[in-house]
Formats: C-alpha cells, structure tokens, sequence
C-alpha cells in the first residue's frame, strides 16, 4: 500500500509533510545544504533581519529533560545573506526554500519582503513572535502592532506569506488574532513560536542554564507540544482551513507529527529534535507517520487531516 505523506502549503509542493523550523541549525550556508540533502521536505532558513546580528551572549541555548531553554536573539546573517542564499539553494535541490522575516521595524520588514519578490523563494514565514529579542515585547501578543506590522507587508510582497505565531492561551486571545489574520492574504500560521520567557535552573550551580535576560528564554521540545497543537487545533477551527496551519513544538516522533496533522496541521516543523537528534529526525518522523498510517489504513493526509474525533 502507497502511503502518500506530501502536501502542499499555498500551492506549493513538498514531497513529505515533515520539514524543518526556522531557528535551529539553519543559518549559514553550510547549514542550509545539510538540511537540503537531509529528508527535510524543505529548507527553512533562519528568521534574518536588516542587518547581521551576533544574536545574544552564550550561553544562550540548553537542552532539558523534556526539550530546550533557548534565548538566541536571533543571531544571523542579515538578510542579503539570505536572498544570496535562496538562488544557491534552489540550483542544488528541487525543495521548496522558506524565508523566515523578523524585522526590528516596518520599514525593516517591508525592505525584506521587497527583496525577497526578486529571489525564486517559494514561501515566506514572517515571524513577529520571537520572545528573544532583548527589549523588544513579543509583537504576536499586540494585535494593533500585528495588524499593522501585515497591512504593510500584505503591500509589498508579492510572494505568498504566512505568519508564525506564538503560543496563545486564553481562547479569546484566538478570535482577536484570527480577526486581523483573515483582513490580509495570509496564506498559513505556524503554531507555535517557543513558549516565552521560561526559567531553567541549575539547583548545584544555583545559576540559570542560560546566560541572556537574567535566564528567561523560550521553552522548546516536549514541554510545548499540548499548547502547540492546542494553538492548531483552534486556528484550524476559526480558519475553517481557508487559512492553512503548520504544527512546530515538540515533534519527535510519527505519532507527534500524526496527532498535529489530526488537529488540523497541514505540515510540521521540527525544531529542538533536529538539535538533539541530529538531521536523519526527519526521515525517522516520516517513516514512523508512515508505518503509523499504514496500521490505520490511511493512504494519504486527507484522511484524517482535522478530523479529530470528539469523545462520545
Ligand atoms: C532566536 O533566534 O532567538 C529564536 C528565534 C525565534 O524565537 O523566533
């Protein structure tokens, strides 16, 4: 039996639905083509900004138990890099390439989104909701800053944009962002950006485990997976899936890659697994989904994608 696992994200095709997030590992070169020979079903690149950033002072990344602490600050290599970055990567291989946009303005944004319509990239991930930017609030939690922050990159771009969000909790906060979300030609949310601003300790050292913002940094892995597919489930709800969803927060496994595509996810991201486990996780989640699939009986995504069942 032919297990289908593709999908398509604003028309574009990838061969499986398993991909890398944008964050880990994805922000020099050499990374990118280490992800574009992985199974990874794109290349997701590293959310960059204006110009180049050495991000915060380390240590700013620690894996735990369940998952990671991280507080990056988004170090990259701005975004002419990345442009640069696009053309390379699509003369080596047929996958798609994302580019993630974070910039510290409008103005920053929209220079972004401009340069970016003259590369041949097939989808942009704008990202208003990392939680690490010394002295910058999480702008996905302002909802008159994102309106704005898409009216002016629905503008510009001429390339189809979707928006990683951060986690929501409070079920009202979902109506107020899918209310601005649906004004402009948003193709897809991913859900969910790192949980913001945790605290890891180390009880022998009685130090934090990383070194920006006094130790508060984005919760990653297996602690954020209920939020994150809880943030799918609800947007795949308000978006009567006219608004595509991506899964990221704690894929390790087909069945957590299943149980996003069951709540309504289109595609998921692997983040903190790729660092702990290296790029074979992506061919590993999909074999899995696979095989997981293939004991149900289901041949291809449609078959139980958002068809979460409710208990009788
Ligand atoms: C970072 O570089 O700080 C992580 C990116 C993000 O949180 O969006």
């Amino acid at each position: 039996m032919k297990i289908d696992i593709s999908t398509k994200i604003a028309g574009v095709k990838f061969e499986t639905c398993v991909l890398n997030a944008s964050g880990p590992l994805d922000e020099t070169l050499k990374q990118l083509e280490i992800i574009g020979k992985s199974a990874s079903s794109g290349v997701m690149m590293k959310s960059c900004t204006l110009e180049s950033r050495e991000g915060n002072p380390k240590p700013r990344y620690a894996d735990l138990k369940y998952g990671s602490i991280n507080s990056m600050g988004l170090p990259n290599l701005g975004y002419e890099k990345y442009v640069e970055f696009t053309s390379i990567l699509k003369k080596k291989s047929k996958k798609p390439v994302i580019a993630s946009i974070c910039g510290m303005t409008a103005e920053d944004n929209i220079t972004m989104f401009k340069a970016f319509n003259n590369t041949p990239v097939d989808l942009i991930e704008f990202n208003p909701g990392s939680p690490n930017t010394i002295g910058k609030p999480i702008m996905g939690y302002n909802t008159d800053a994102l309106d704005k922050l898409l009216k002016a990159v629905s503008k510009v771009s001429k390339k189809p944009f979707g928006v990683k969000l951060p986690p929501y909790f409070d079920l009202g906060h979902y109506d107020q962002v899918a209310k601005v979300i649906k004004k402009y030609p948003v193709k897809f949310v991913t859900c969910i950006n790192s949980i913001g601003n945790g605290l890891a300790i180390d009880p022998e050292s009685e130090k934090p485990l990383i070194k920006p913002k006094g130790g508060f940094g984005g919760i990653g892995g297996r602690y954020v997976k209920f939020h994150a597919l809880a943030n799918v489930r609800r947007f795949y709800e308000l978006f009567e899936d006219k608004i595509q969803v991506i899964g990221v927060g704690g894929v390790y496994s087909g069945s957590d890659a299943f149980e996003f595509i069951l709540a309504g996810a289109s595609a998921v991201q692997i983040g903190t697994a790729f660092i702990q486990q290296g790029p074979q996780i992506f061919e590993k989640v999909q074999n899995e989904l696979r095989d997981l699939m293939r004991n149900k009986g289901y041949t291809r995504l449609s078959d139980f994608r958002g068809k979460l069942k409710p208990l009788d």
